[in-house]
């Protein structure tokens, strides 16, 4: 392999590589039999691209707005937690790479960098990601915080009530570093050393009784649209909209969660004709390159989310690895459309792919 890599799975060797293997693990595990991680991207490559021909390509546009706010293209950086354990620069250096860029970062609720010190650090648009911890008042503060700091949006993740088993953490007992956000509000220190002490910090904060009646709660506390995190039924589509979030995001949590969910990319399509356009739809779990995303937008997302390829590149080399994940995708999602016949992102429509449904008439 040449020192500079030409794809995600490069940046993702590159990352194992230089990061210690509890780190690396961390980042690219997945919960109990990993069976859902694989699918994730295994499920993409059982949808085909249906390409058009003379169509005039000869400029391509990528650039669309997510809840109002310009993006040079549907890809967004996920929120993931603890940059520094990718880098000692952590989150200043993903925000950068996101403004040099012009996509939006999602800053998750555990940033080893603070709030602050990512809005001060770079100008690009930026949505907070928001757990509810136990006591509600630290949720109403980091919301309040992300607020005054210029956040535009919370993306209020629901499928961690307790946090995944993931075994590879547990195996390596996982040390999860202090997170300055928190300082002085919740205790940080490691009291656990038999398996991983992110799961115990987890099982001591994280609210299991939050349910659908608290999203009147957070609408009260803030005047940020709300998009919910971890749809992947109709069902659940359906009862967002009921409870009135400005989006939803279709994800499994990079398949840290529950093991043997579906790969999202095999229920987008699902929660895209319950939500009929009402709200945005942006979509995360295995973008790894160009023509995943194309599939996605075909399957009816408005946007996707990265979260692991923006991690490995930042481990990789920096915020240059940032930058150069984001540009890649962004290039092959530019080829992709080219070589498809759709010169705009409103051209790719559910006939530009073929799905396993489409062939047999059963579910992926
Ligand atoms: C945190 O949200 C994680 O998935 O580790």
């Amino acid at each position: 392999m040449g020192d500079e890599p030409v794809n995600v799975k490069e940046y993702q060797e590159l990352a194992k590589q230089v990061l210690p293997k509890m780190y690396y693990d961390y980042f690219a595990g997945g919960s109990e039999d990993q069976h859902t991680l694989r699918e994730n991207v295994d499920a993409f490559q059982r949808i085909i691209i249906r390409p058009r021909i003379l169509v005039d390509v000869s400029k391509i546009d990528m650039s669309t707005t997510i809840l109002g706010y310009k993006t040079s293209a549907p890809i967004m950086i996920a929120p993931t937690a603890m940059h520094k354990l990718a880098h000692p620069e952590g989150e200043i250096l993903t925000a950068k790479a996101a403004a040099a860029c012009n996509v939006i970062m999602g800053l998750s609720f555990m940033s080893t960098c603070t709030i602050e010190e990512v809005a001060s650090s770079c100008n690009a648009v930026r949505f907070f990601q928001l757990y509810v911890y136990k006591r509600r008042e630290i949720a109403a503060l980091m919301v309040k915080r992300a607020e005054t700091n210029g956040f535009k949006a919370i993306l209020l993740t629901v499928d961690t009530p307790k946090l995944g088993r993931r075994e590879a953490d547990i195996k390596n007992k996982m040390i999860a570093p202090q997170l300055k956000n928190f300082e002085g509000l919740i205790s940080t220190e490691v009291d656990d050393n038999k398996g991983s002490n992110l799961e115990a910090s987890a099982s001591r904060n994280f609210d299991p009784s939050v349910s659908w009646k608290d999203i009147a709660w957070l609408k009260s506390i803030t005047k940020l649209p709300i998009m919910i995190k971890g749809v992947l039924t109709r069902e659940d589509a359906i009862k967002a909209l009921e409870v009135g979030v400005e989006g939803i995001i279709v994800s499994n949590h990079g398949a840290r969660q529950l093991d043997y969910v579906p790969a999202t990319i095999s229920v987008l399509e699902e929660v895209v004709d319950a939500v009929q356009g009402r709200v945005p739809v942006l979509f995360d779990g295995g973008i790894r390159q160009g023509t995943d995303v194309f599939k996605a937008l075909a399957l009816g997302a408005d946007a996707v989310m990265v979260g692991r390829p923006i991690v490995y590149g930042l481990a990789a080399k920096g915020e240059y690895g940032v930058r150069r994940v984001i540009k890649m995708l962004k290039d092959e999602l530019e080829l992709t459309m080219a070589l498809s016949g759709c010169p705009t992102l409103n051209d790719i429509t559910r006939n530009h792919v073929r799905t396993r449904v489409d062939n047999h008439h059963c579910r992926l």
